[in-house]
């Protein structure tokens, strides 16, 4: 294993691990893959780490930015019970239907009521026409059809396991492509879309046939990784989580027309909820350092989540962290050594640092700045 060594801190050098920490390994698994989630972790890697704290299904393991689910999923699959906070309605939507138990033939039943309906066309005015022009009008007919026709499910966890289905059916067969944090209008040959649908909702139900899920409690939140206080002190043994990545956020606006077809009531305001956005009453972690306004915002923030962690693992708990160096016009922030040094200041003890991504960062394409590492923190609660 090679090492790096900073003024401070050995760095390890994983590379062959490079790929866990992205969403790539989770697009063929059953469940996992329910919804593409580019700022995902791996499977893989929540199982490497669960095997690496030697985590036990009398543990508890916490994510508070818990995105598309990933560590409680894996958690339920090996039988440890977890908890999971995300700020956006639609992380902790499609966290709680991957994670729900369902009854099979419920499902098997409820699709066949829905694909039995004869279509009528629905009232499109309702439609932003920022979202129509996403869509062909007759998908957009067949998915505001099925969505009425889903909403009068009575159960609510059936009612979600089929309004993702929709939405990711409804997402496949639209022209937007999503484009960093842009969403863009490309057109292409669509699939009629009840057969699409009714093709996902039997991958989905297929998909359940083929895990092997403990029964073992699994609550998601709608909540802020800042401010935790409805968890009680010293409650978790172990946090597996990444945050958002410094200067790379993800913006809700790339889900829009997930949440005008699908969360229409909801309303997020990403500025005052999401680390790092917001800039007013912090304070500076890193005076000496003189970091751009977006950093010094995250490492408020971030310090504050630490502060969370620390609280609510128990004596000995360990939190694991993927993160990654920020890309600024005039410099590269080192996230994994600024963490280390908050989380230090906050009572951890700094285990291990292991890089496992490095990515070279250049102004106007040429001018090499240098390379921004993705790391592993582990910490201990001592
Ligand atoms: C990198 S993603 C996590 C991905 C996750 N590990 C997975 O495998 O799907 C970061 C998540 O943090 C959420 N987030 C941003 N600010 C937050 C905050 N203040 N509190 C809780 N979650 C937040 C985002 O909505 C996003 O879902």
């Amino acid at each position: 294993m090679k090492t790096h060594i900073t003024k401070k801190w050995v760095i390890e050098e994983r590379w062959d691990w490079s790929k866990l920490v992205t969403f790539i390994p989770n697009k063929n698994l059953p469940v996992h893959s329910w919804f593409y989630f580019k700022e995902g972790f791996s499977r893989d890697f929540v199982y490497s780490m669960i095997n690496l704290l030697k985590l036990k299904t009398n543990c508890r393991v916490l994510d508070p930015f818990v995105g598309s689910g990933t560590t409680l999923l894996t958690c339920k699959e090996v039988g440890i019970p977890s908890v999971g906070i995300d700020a956006a309605p639609l992380a902790v939507f499609v966290s709680q239907v991957k994670t729900a138990d369902y009854d099979i033939q419920k499902l098997k039943d409820t699709a066949r009521e829905v694909f039995e309906k004869k279509f009528e066309k629905p009232n499109l005015s309702q439609v932003s026409k920022f979202t129509k022009k996403f869509f062909s009008k007759p998908s957009l007919e067949d998915i505001i059809f099925f969505r009425e026709e889903i909403r009068k499910i009575e159960d609510p966890v059936i009612r979600n396991f089929f309004t993702l289905a929709l939405m990711n059916s409804a997402m496949k067969v639209s022209y937007a492509y999503k484009d960093g944090a842009v969403l863009k209008v490309v057109k292409k040959h669509v699939p009629p879309f009840r057969r699409f649908f009714k093709r996902v909702v039997k991958k989905m139900i297929r998909d359940l046939k083929k895990i092997d899920l403990k029964p073992c409690t699994v609550e998601v939140y709608l909540g802020d990784a800042r401010k935790m206080h409805f968890l009680e002190d010293e409650s978790f043994n172990a946090v597996i989580t990444s945050p958002p990545y410094l200067n790379k956020i993800e913006y809700t606006k790339v889900y829009a027309i997930e949440y005008e077809l699908f969360f229409g009531d909801v309303k997020v305001d990403p500025v005052r909820s999401y680390i790092g956005l917001n800039p007013k009453n912090i304070i500076d972690q890193f005076p000496e350092l003189n970091l751009p306004e977006a950093a010094k915002a995250y490492f408020y923030d971030m310090k504050l989540v630490l502060e969370e962690i620390y609280r609510v693992l128990k004596k000995k708990g360990k939190a694991v962290i993927v993160v990654a160096g920020g890309v600024f016009p005039d410099r590269i922030v080192e996230s994994d050594i600024l963490l280390a040094d908050l989380a230090e200041r906050v009572g951890f003890r700094v285990d291990r640092i292991i890089a496992v991504n490095k990515r070279v960062a250049t102004v106007k394409r040429v001018i090499k700045i240098g390379e921004a590492r993705e790391s592993i923190i582990i910490l201990s609660k001592t």
